[in-house]
């Protein structure tokens, strides 16, 4: 008999064709995030599931589903899962980390850049018909990014890829990390290590590459926000929470801070409707690992952890291998 697998949101037609020659799929093929409810509902009777980021698996998600083994997350941040309640019933969860660092580290770039440049108000002001000639004193100075400081908090797999970016355009790369990178590792993305007070004070970019946790919420708050330069640009490609988004609108309407391109927002997918009436920020609906190879990838990943972990072995992305007594 073939082992049952929910399938919570619309995938690759090449990822469910690996999947439905394993298992027998309930699979939502609409890209719509299911209730909680109906989560929880056909999770019951299922050996094991893929999610999405939008999707929270807890203990009343999982209530009805003895029989659960794995729940594996098609994205590398889990904070939707809690952990501690999966672990508690007994079911393995997964993450798809490594194959998303160099995109998502693309889009903390193109975010800086923008930032940086103000790309999105002039291509803005361009459209609106507004530009009557060139000139040289036009109004649209920006921030230099060559030879400027770069800081990076949270210096994971993504982290290290947003480092690396930064030798060409010959900046000095900084960081904050719980944990200090190997020496080796440092060398391979020319990072030093600062203290967080260190950081907020240097960083002409601060780019924030934390995972989310209660132990990360608000991490750049209003005195955080007031430590750094005025003229800095904050780009969060990591998760919303991480930022306080009034302290951060707050900094960003009154000149505190220069600019920011924000990828996450606390609330999302609702916009706090002061963010769309500054200029000083670039928004983008969390498209940080958003190219189809990318995706691709990250849900064959989220494949090969199911059909691993279904097949009695360690899945590859193992969160928590608490539960196989590890
Ligand atoms: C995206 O936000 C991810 O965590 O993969």
């Amino acid at each position: 008999m073939k082992a049952k697998v929910l399938v919570t949101r619309a995938l690759f037609p090449e990822a469910l064709e690996r999947l439905n020659a394993t298992f027998e799929v309930d699979y939502n093929p609409e890209d719509r995030a299911l209730p909680p409810e109906e989560i929880a509902a056909r999770l019951a009777g299922k050996d094991g599931a893929i999610t999405l980021l939008s999707d929270r698996i807890d203990a009343a998600a999982l209530a009805g589903a003895a029989g659960l083994k794995a729940v594996c997350n098609v994205a590398v941040g889990y904070n939707n899962y809690d952990l501690a309640a999966i672990t508690a019933a007994g079911v393995m969860a997964t993450n798809t980390p490594g194959v998303l660092d160099d995109t998502t580290a693309d889009t903390a770039w193109a975010l800086l850049l923008a930032s940086a440049r103000r790309i999105v108000a002039a291509d803005r002001w361009v459209r609106d018909g507004q530009w009557q000639g060139w000139k040289f004193h036009d109004g649209w100075f920006g921030q230099d990014v060559h030879h400027a400081t770069l800081g990076i908090l949270g210096m994971g797999r993504i982290g290290r890829a947003v480092a690396r970016r930064a030798s060409g355009f010959s900046m000095r790369v900084i960081y904050h990390n719980r944990q200090r990178l190997e020496p080796g590792q440092e060398a391979a993305c020319a990072a030093t290590w600062v203290d967080k007070a260190t950081l907020l004070r240097d960083s002409d970019f601060l780019v924030l590459m934390l995972p989310y946790s209660p132990a990360t919420h608000h991490a750049i708050g209003a005195a955080e926000l007031a430590a750094m330069k005025p003229s800095a640009h904050l780009i969060n490609v990591a998760r919303g929470g991480i930022v306080d988004d009034n302290a951060l609108i707050d900094a960003l309407g009154n000149g505190r801070l220069a600019g920011a391109g924000l990828d996450v927002f606390e609330n999302e997918p609702a916009l706090d409707p002061r963010f769309a009436g500054l200029s000083n920020v670039v928004l983008t609906p969390h498209i940080g690992s958003s190219s189809r190879a990318t995706r691709l990838a990250m849900a064959m990943c989220a494949v090969d952890n199911l059909v691993a972990a279904l097949a009695g072995q360690r899945p590859p992305n193992l969160l928590n291998p608490a539960v196989l007594g590890a």
